[in-house]
């Protein structure tokens, strides 16, 4: 097996416009995995080398959850593996017989993604079909194949809420297994996939939909808007009128990747347990705060980097964007490294100013 059996291999490609931070590196190899073939192909390839999975520097998708650190990459894998289907009856044989059991007797809804397509036209594409359970992930940048690797979220929906099960190519062995929900193990903006990178190659996810479907509009800012919309509980908005107010909620607050180079909400909203979080409520009464389920308290990181006085400030060619502080931009030809001196200077100014370490939520390559 050669690199060159791949028909869509580049060499020495400067990754800048495959991530929506626009941060540079180069990788010796970039190969475009097109099919389930393709990653076999290159499975047999990495299995070959002396140095073997460790010759593999990135899985890439829609390159949006990333901060390059410049370094130059030996193989980088983007996968653009395509396909929107409903499964058929036969397809899903196997859950239905399995759902007689808890007394359903619907067909269940059952649509499968190729790990490659772009997730904001998928999610669209399911509306237009009539296949409505997605439309609070509206416009969140990214793939289908990595929507479960950070399982994102957004007003008041995670992909871990509809995601049946996905396939996934085992780059240390080259076995194609199958994860029901429970596998994938995940957690907030975290699964077992972002846990170890560069070994599952995911190829197909499959979303169960609500049957029957409920809106799910509790999250403040969606439900404002809609009001504001003119919809209530007696004139309830459709799936594409979610959909459009989520989109038109993120284009008011969000920067435009194709406009200013970002990776979306930089760190993960903080988690501490209920006594730090009384002590801090003592000096910062309208300090942001939600219960979790096990009893400790999510925190808000866009309210403690705007208090810390962070928001709209600059640091060479990247900064804190103006309208929301937990999204950090790059104002032209910024490197990984000047990422990660902003990264580490809010760090340092919210754990000082309250006690709290800040995660980032993209991963360092
Ligand atoms: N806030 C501020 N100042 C800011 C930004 C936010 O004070 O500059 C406070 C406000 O109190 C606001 C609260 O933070 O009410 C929450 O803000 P927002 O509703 O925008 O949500 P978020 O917690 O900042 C999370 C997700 C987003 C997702 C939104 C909407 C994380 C890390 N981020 O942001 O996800 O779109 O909720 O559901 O959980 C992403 O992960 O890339 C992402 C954009």
């Amino acid at each position: 097996m050669k690199l060159t059996d791949i028909p869509s291999m580049e060499t020495n490609a400067n990754l800048r416009t495959l991530n929506t931070f626009g941060l540079p590196a180069q990788a010796k190899h970039l190969l475009r995995i097109q099919s389930l073939e393709e990653a076999r192909q290159a499975q047999a390839y990495l299995a070959q080398q002396p140095e073997g999975l460790s010759e593999l520097s990135l899985i890439l998708g829609g390159g949006s959850n990333l901060v390059l650190k410049g370094d130059p990459l030996r193989i980088v894998l983007k996968v653009e593996i395509p396909g929107r289907r409903r499964l058929e009856t036969n397809d899903t044989l196997a859950h239905a017989l399995h759902d007689t059991a808890g007394a359903s007797t619907t067909q269940p809804l059952l649509i499968e993604g190729g790990a490659g397509e772009t997730w904001h036209d998928f999610v669209r594409w399911t509306l237009d079909e009539g296949w409505p359970g997605l439309e609070n992930l509206s416009l969140i940048p990214g793939t289908v194949g990595a929507a479960p690797v950070q399982n994102i979220g957004a007003y008041g929906l995670e992909a871990a809420d509809r995601i049946d099960s996905l396939e996934a190519l085992d780059l240390t062995t080259g076995e194609l297994k199958r994860f029901d929900n429970a596998a994938c193990q995940f957690g907030y903006r975290d699964s077992l996939f972002k846990r170890h990178p560069g070994r599952w190659l995911i190829t197909t996810v499959r979303f169960r939909l609500p049957q029957p479907w409920q809106p799910v509009t509790h999250y403040t800012d969606l439900a404002q808007e809609l009001a504001g919309n003119g919809f209530d509980e007696s004139r309830p908005p459709s799936p594409h009128q979610i959909s459009d107010a989520v989109i038109a909620l993120r284009q008011r607050k969000l920067p435009d990747p194709a406009d200013l180079g970002n990776a979306g909400s930089f760190f993960k909203n903080p988690i501490v347990d209920a006594k730090q979080c009384a002590t801090l409520l003592t000096t910062h009464p309208t300090m942001p705060h939600h219960q979790q389920p096990d009893g400790r308290i999510k925190l808000s990181a866009g309210w403690l980097i705007e208090q810390s006085g962070w928001k709209g400030r600059r640091l060479g060619p990247v900064g804190c964007h103006t309208q929301h502080a937990l999204i950090l931009v790059n104002y032209g030809n910024a490197t990984g490294q000047d990422v990660r001196q902003l990264t580490t200077a809010i760090q340092q100014d919210i754990s000082r100013q309250f006690g709290v370490s800040l995660d980032p939520e993209p991963v360092f390559i």
